[in-house]
Parts: structure tokens; C-alpha cells; sequence
């Protein structure tokens, strides 16, 4: 079974910045329902590829949900195959495949004060996020936002009007590391320290993520109001049947074995089952008796005719994240939680595979 994509038209595409581009989808509205997304969430996106047929990608929304409006924002990345197809080829009139919006970067409540971090390209998700506290949510947002150079700056002008018009609840610091040099813990910490009582999201480079998480918990933020974006490439195609992906993914952890090793669980017997496995979805509930660990969980789900959510089927996006109410499973493959997620239950369908007799699952969060 493949994912269902949808061919969108480009509507426009913008240059932001010279190695960056946001494209504005054009959403039919027989598929308005299937693509009503929340702020801070991606889409999945099939860029034509002569080598493999397609790149999947996935590229947070830059826009807010409640303009209508589905825009992505993509910016360079050196040897980057798909953003730099995107940034030289992509234009008003063309077509690409996508998948619906996914993604648990996002806030409970719009109404809450937020303390944002973005470096470079993690301003997409987190833009998102500040318009539609703006607009449509009664806090404080401050933005803490890091660049290389001024000529970086993705949505310096809008950044700026908004600003003015929101002087008494939007306040956005610019960080030039050519000027200033890297943001150390300490600083990050320091500017934190006024807005302890806020809820934090962060997307950027990895370290920066790293810095900014650590100071964070220095300073006591608790797991909930605390949140972070990770970028990942996808190197299995979402868009293509089942076992074309499985085989693709065989290929390249065959591949690729060195990378692999550090975020894969050492093998362990699968349990023998069967597991009795219930389900939280969309206000559905589902049980299962017979779930025997042969395949991932996310495929079990699929051979019952649920309609369990994912994208990269990797462990690599947290599209499919669900909480663990009882039991508990093994994760084959984790690029996207972190230890607070795991902590606090949060597993990837995609990647699981059973431990315990009795497994209760939610997707509602
Ligand atoms: Fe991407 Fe599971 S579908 S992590």
C-alpha cells in the first residue's frame, strides 16, 4: 500500500533570500480537509530525480494555517540535491507530488506565551508558529533568531512588520554569528533566564538545538514546555508501494551499515507473541489480539485496515509518534525522539516491534 500523495500545483514561488525559496501550494478544496495542518508541521514532497526516480524531502510550513495558505520555505543546503532542484527549477505552473501535513512540532495552545529559537532554515516551522500565536493567540512571543550573515536572514522584512504591528507582544532578537560569533550555552541561557515561565520551541542546526535545549533545562524548563524540530532527509520514498520501499530501505541499510549502528537498538529476539495490541485514533478505538511482532507495528495496523498515520517510514520524521498508555515496544530506528520523548512514552509506529504481551497506544497526544 503506498502513501496517499496528491499533485499540487505550484502557485508561486518566492525568493526569500538568495538560497532560499518558499513555494505556495495550490489546495484544491475537495483537499482542504486533507491538508488543514497546525503550525509547525511539514509536508512531505516528491522532487523528480533522474538517478532514483524521485527525492522525498520534508519541508516545514511556513505559513499560518488560519491565511488558507500552504507554503513551504526551502533553502539550499550544499550537495543538497532537492532544495537546490527546488531553489533553480521549481516555478509557478509546475507540479509536484505531496503528502499531507505531518509533524508533532507544534503548540497545544496558541494563547500561551512562547519562546522561540530559530537558526538559518529553522525559522520555517517556527514563523509558522509566531504568526499564528500573533494572529490568532492572546501571549507574548519573543524570537531569538541566528544567522551567518545579514544577507541569511529568511523573512527579515515580514519579521519586521510584524513587529510593528504587534510592538506590544512580539519582540525578535537577531543574531549575526559573523558578527558575534556562535551563540554559547551561557548567552542562550542568559537570554532565556527572562522567559522562564514560557513555552519554548527550537529549530535549527543541530548543535545550536543542543545549546539551546541544554541551557534550557539549566534553567528548569520543564519536557512541556519544552520543544525542538529536528531537519532529516529521507532516504526511503514514501511515495512509492510498500515494497519498493521496504527493498529500498534494505539496499541502503545494506549500504550504509557504519551510520546506521548508533541510533539502531542491538537486535533482539522478537517477542513470539501474540500481543494484544488497542488502539487510541481520531476518536476510534481498535483492539487487535494477534499482533505476533513479524512485521512493525505500523504495518500490522495497515494489514487491519487502520488508517495509522506516517510518512518516511523510517524513524526519521515522528509522523507516525504515538504515546504508550501500557506496555511497551522496541524501536528498530529512532532519528527523531530524543530521550525526554522517550521518557515520556512517545514511540515511533514505524520502527516497533512488540515487548510486552498487552500494548496500549494513543494517537490523540
Ligand atoms: Fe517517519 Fe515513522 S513515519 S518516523
Amino acid at each position: 500500500m503506498a502513501t496517499e500523495s496528491f499533485v499540487l500545483n505550484v502557485a508561486e514561488v518566492i525568493e526569500e533570500t538568495a538560497d532560499a525559496r518558499s513555494v505556495v501550494f495550490e489546495v484544491p478544496s475537495e483537499l482542504q480537509q486533507t491538508f488543514a495542518y497546525t503550525p509547525g508541521q511539514f509536508l512531505t514532497v516528491a522532487v523528480p530525480s533522474e538517478q532514483t526516480g524521485l527525492a522525498a524531502r520534508c519541508y516545514s510550513l511556513s505559513s499560518a494555517p488560519h491565511s488558507g495558505r500552504h507554503q513551504i520555505t526551502v533553502k539550499r543546503t550544499v550537495d543538497g540535491y532537492a532544495s537546490n532542484w527546488i531553489c533553480d527549477n521549481l516555478k509557478a505552473g509546475d507540479t509536484l507530488r505531496v503528502l499531507p501535513p505531518s509533524g508533532i512540532f507544534t503548540p497545544k495552545d496558541v494563547d500561551a506565551d512562547f519562546l522561540l529559537f530559530a537558526g538559518g532554515s529553522g525559522i520555517t516551522p517556527v514563523m509558522s508558529i509566531a504568526r499564528t500565536a500573533l494572529e490568532k493567540g492572546t501571549g507574548k512571543v519573543v524570537l531569538f533568531y541566528a544567522n551567518e550573515h545579514e544577507s541569511a536572514v529568511i523573512f527579515g522584512r515580514q519579521l519586521a512588520e510584524l513587529v510593528e504591528e504587534y510592538a506590544d507582544r512580539f519582540t525578535v532578537v537577531h543574531w549575526l554569528v559573523s558578527l558575534q560569533g556562535l551563540p554559547s550555552e551561557k548567552q542562550l541561557g542568559l537570554f532565556a533566564s527572562y522567559f522562564t515561565s514560557y513555552t519554548a520551541f527550537v529549530c535549527g542546526p543541530a548543535p545550536y538545538m543542543k545549546a539551546v535545549t541544554n541551557a534550557l533545562k539549566e534553567l528548569g524548563f520543564p519536557r512541556e514546555r519544552r520543544h525542538q524540530e529536528k531537519f532529516v532527509s529521507l532516504g526511503g520514498n514514501p511515495f512509492g508501494d510498500v515494497e519498493e520501499v521496504l527493498a529500498a530501505q534494505k539496499e541502503l541499510a545494506d549500504a550504509d551499515d557504519a551510520d546506521d549502528e548508533q541510533d539502531t537498538q542491538p537486535a533482539e529476539p522478537a517477542f513470539a507473541g501474540p500481543v494484544a495490541v488497542e488502539v487510541e485514533l481520531d476518536g476510534q478505538q481498535y483492539s487487535f489480539d494477534d499482533w505476533r511482532g513479524e512485521e512493525v507495528l505500523l504495518e500490522f495496523l495497515e494489514s487491519k485496515g487502520v488508517d495509522a498515520p506516517f510518512s518516511c517510514r523510517e524513524g526519521q520524521c515522528s509522523a507516525c509518534a504515538c504515546l504508550v498508555l501500557e506496555g511497551e515496544v522496541r524501536l528498530l530506528h529512532n532519528e527523531v525522539l530524543d530521550e525526554d520523548d522517550l521518557g515520556e512514552g512517545i514511540r515511533l509506529v514505524c520502527q516497533a516491534k512488540p515487548v510486552s504481551e498487552k500494548l496500549r497506544i494513543s494517537y490523540n497526544g
